[in-house]
């Protein structure tokens, strides 16, 4: 029996120096100290021993018992750390190793110069509104008091999307003043932002797709002299408080009176040169009260309510406010133009 007891202590002792995961080990466990185990299995002999030794066999089938335990549990430690250490090795993040840099773009000029009209209206009560890319003639054309036979209305002009001519890309921003208007009652004070399409041959100055910023006012009393305010203070604080503007008379279908806004050449300073091609001004925008027939057809009593509106170009007001001479830029995409905005 002795020699049994100690051949499971050598053979147990090596299995667990050779067991690899704590899987294996558990088995090993169950080999030998489980409840059929090679160790009980010897214990149940015990009985057949003679009396004299069965007190020294009970006595090592103990140390046995407690040796391989001891075993067990130092071998499921040292597994067990192995284990850790190995995960610890492999999960490591290195916080040291740089991050990945993402670039940054830059506002396209459009942009920067959009936001800072919408910021400047804003400022003065404005609402912004949007209106449709491809309008319908009627809010284009004939609400705004644009005649049949118009020269914009001519296929050399515009870009109709049917053939009767009852829808197009719009050429100005105008017909949002209509949608406005038969949408909303007075006070009305709106901005509307957005791109215009005109069939016109790409040059440095010229684009068959441009943006425009118009602008609306309706309330009692508007005067001619809240228009020149209004102006005034946007183009003041577009290109500084020295900037002097101009009001010209002009004609556009949808107001009476109308007039052109034109700012004092920044180079020349009024007396002419090459930038102002010897004017000395510099046209900007159009403008005008809103004509009576433009209000009653949108259900807005003209003896009651007057208005202005105006009409501005914002390649325009970019290209003088960072002094771009050639409008194709702003739509090239090149990378190496755009950057100088970041
Ligand atoms: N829509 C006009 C244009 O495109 C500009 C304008 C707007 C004029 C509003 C007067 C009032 O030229």
């Amino acid at each position: 029996m002795k020699n049994k007891l100690e051949e499971i202590r050598a053979k147990s002792l090596a299995a667990i120096e050779e067991a690899l995961d704590p899987g294996a080990l558990d088995a090993v466990r169950v080999q030998y100290l489980g409840k059929k185990g090679s160790l009980s299995a010897v214990l149940k002999q015990l009985g057949s021993v003679s009396p004299e030794e069965r007190p020294a066999m009970g006595q090592l089938a103990n140390e046995v018992r407690a040796k391989i335990e001891a075993a067990l549990n130092e071998r499921g430690k040292a597994l067990q750390d192995a284990l850790l250490e190995r995960k610890l090795r492999e999960e490591t993040l290195d916080v040291t190793i740089p991050g990945k840099s993402v670039e940054t773009g830059a506002k396209h000029p459009l942009q920067i110069v959009w936001d800072e009209c919408v910021d400047i209206f804003v400022g003065m009560g404005f609402q912004v509104a949007e209106g449709p890319e491809v309008e319908l003639s009627t809010y284009d054309f004939d609400k705004l008091n644009i005649p049949e036979g118009h020269t914009v209305r001519e296929w050399t002009d515009t870009f109709y999307i049917t053939e009767d001519e009852k829808v197009h890309l719009r050429c100005q921003t105008s017909p949002v003043q209509v949608r406005v208007m038969e949408q909303q009652k007075p006070p009305i004070r709106i901005i509307s932002p957005g791109r215009v399409y005109r069939k016109d041959e790409i040059d440095a100055t010229h684009s068959p797709m441009f943006h425009q910023l118009e602008g609306l006012v309706v309330d009692k009393g508007i005067t001619m002299g809240d228009l020149k305010g209004c102006l005034d203070v946007m183009l003041k604080r577009l290109y500084g408080p020295e900037t002097v503007t101009r009001f010209r008379p002009h004609h556009f279908p949808f107001t009476e009176p109308s007039c052109e806004v034109d700012i004092q050449c920044f180079e020349c300073h009024g007396a002419g040169c090459r930038v102002c091609k010897g004017e000395g001004w510099i046209e900007l925008l159009g403008a005008g009260m809103v004509h009576p027939k433009v209000l009653s057809g949108c259900g807005i009593d003209p003896d009651e309510y007057s208005g202005f509106a105006f009409g501005v170009g914002l390649e325009r007001l970019v290209m003088r406010r960072f002094s771009i001479s050639d409008l194709r830029l702003l739509f090239d995409n090149d990378v190496r133009f755009l950057r100088q905005f970041s």
